[in-house]
């Protein structure tokens, strides 16, 4: 029986991630360390908080003794916890440094002065930067260009330190583009999937032609899951979609699926440093026999779905301290 420790899995993907393990496999423990900030939910892990294999420790991962008594039971740890909104980033980064960067070191540091077997760092296709033709391997530069993406490569960079320099048995995912259930609504998909629900405006970014590259979160979690099973130690991996959209196909598409009119588009200031297009080139993972299963429009319809059918969740989340941080937002 191997215990996980997972870190961040409150969160959009972790959420996700603990649902995919404890439904793939019988026997795994998950141990659930997650600070809940404004984008940890609870209501994510409903489904899952009778488990006898789940424990929820309510954390931060800046927290040198908490760390260090989790990690002691530990067999795998997969970091997910981080700020990970952009925007966010580029009105406060603090936190950003902090979690992202500090709080992988204390992990790692952990991780050094015990045994386990794995220490996944859920790193991101962002610390590329930007690429207007071709796509990014693993071994290219990287040149992030957010207080985010910044500090995705600081802990992208140390947890590859602790391998080399202590031989920390550490996997590095860089993923494109999440969508799915449970996604934060301040995010392009689940803010825009809701405010046309509710027949709100869908803020464009400049001229809305950035592309991203999009895979459905299950798919996500299967990458990694494939990482950590059959990766090379302090190797990297890029995991993509192959579905490359810009953001004003991604809002027609979400229009046309709920069918409501055009006139929701609306254009405002774009983000400063705003990346232009992200792409990465899956071929190590495929050469290793990993691609993604779901198929673009048929996951996008499923999540749309979902969002049609969990319209609680996500009201929940659209009051209060959110609506608080949008009408502060410098360019809503
Ligand atoms: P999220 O913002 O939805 O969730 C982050 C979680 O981390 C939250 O539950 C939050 O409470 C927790 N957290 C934050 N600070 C913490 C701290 N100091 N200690 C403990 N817990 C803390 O993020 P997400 O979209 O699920 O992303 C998860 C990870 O995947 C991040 O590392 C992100 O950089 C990476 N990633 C995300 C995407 C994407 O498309 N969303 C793509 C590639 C990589
Ligand atoms: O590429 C992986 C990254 O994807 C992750 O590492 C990040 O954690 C995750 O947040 C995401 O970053 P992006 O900045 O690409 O995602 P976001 O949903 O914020 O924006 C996607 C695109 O949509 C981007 O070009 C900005 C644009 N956008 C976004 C919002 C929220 C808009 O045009 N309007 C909006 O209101």
């Amino acid at each position: 029986m191997k215990t996980y420790l997972v870190t961040g899995g409150a969160g959009f993907i972790g959420s996700n991630y603990i649902h995919y393990l404890l439904g793939k496999y019988k026997d795994v423990n998950v141990v659930n360390l997650d600070k809940l900030t404004y984008a940890g939910n609870l209501d994510n892990l409903k489904q899952v908080e009778n488990d006898p294999r789940y424990k929820f420790v309510k954390g931060d991962i800046c927290d040198e003794k908490l760390v260090n008594e989790l990690m002691a039971d530990a067999d795998v740890v997969v970091n997910f916890a981080a700020e990970s909104h952009v925007d966010r980033s580029i009105g406060s980064p603090d936190d950003f440094i902090k979690t992202d960067n500090f709080g992988a070191f204390t992990l790692l540091e952990a991780a050094r002065r015990t045994h386990i077997d794995r220490f996944v760092q859920i790193s991101t296709d962002e610390v590329y930067g930007s690429i207007d033709n071709g796509s990014f391997v693993e071994t290219d530069p990287l040149m992030p260009s957010s207080p985010y993406s910044a500090s995705k490569t600081g802990a992208d960079r140390i947890a590859f330190s602790y391998f080399v320099t202590y031989g920390v048995p550490v996997l590095i995912t860089r993923c494109s583009n999440n969508y799915g259930p449970f996604h934060y609504p301040e995010k392009l998909i689940p803010l825009f999937v809701t405010n046309a629900i509710e027949d709100k405006d869908m803020p464009i970014y400049g001229d809305g032609l950035n592309v991203r590259d999009w895979i459905y979160v299950e798919d996500h979690c299967d990458g990694i899951d494939f990482v950590l099973r059959n990766g090379e130690l302090g190797e990297v991996y890029n995991i993509g979609g192959g579905n490359e959209k810009t953001n004003l196909e991604i809002t027609d598409y979400v229009l046309k699926k709920l069918d409501k009119p055009d006139s929701l588009k609306i254009f405002v200031k774009d983000r400063p440093g705003h990346d232009r297009r992200y792409a990465i080139d899956c071929s190590r993972l495929k050469k290793m026999g990993w691609k993604p299963n779901y198929d673009f429009e048929a996951a996008m319809d499923k999540t749309i779905q979902w969002y049609v059918e969990n319209v609680e969740w996500w009201k929940k989340i659209k009051s209060g301290e959110y609506m608080e941080y949008y009408k502060n937002q410098y360019n809503k």
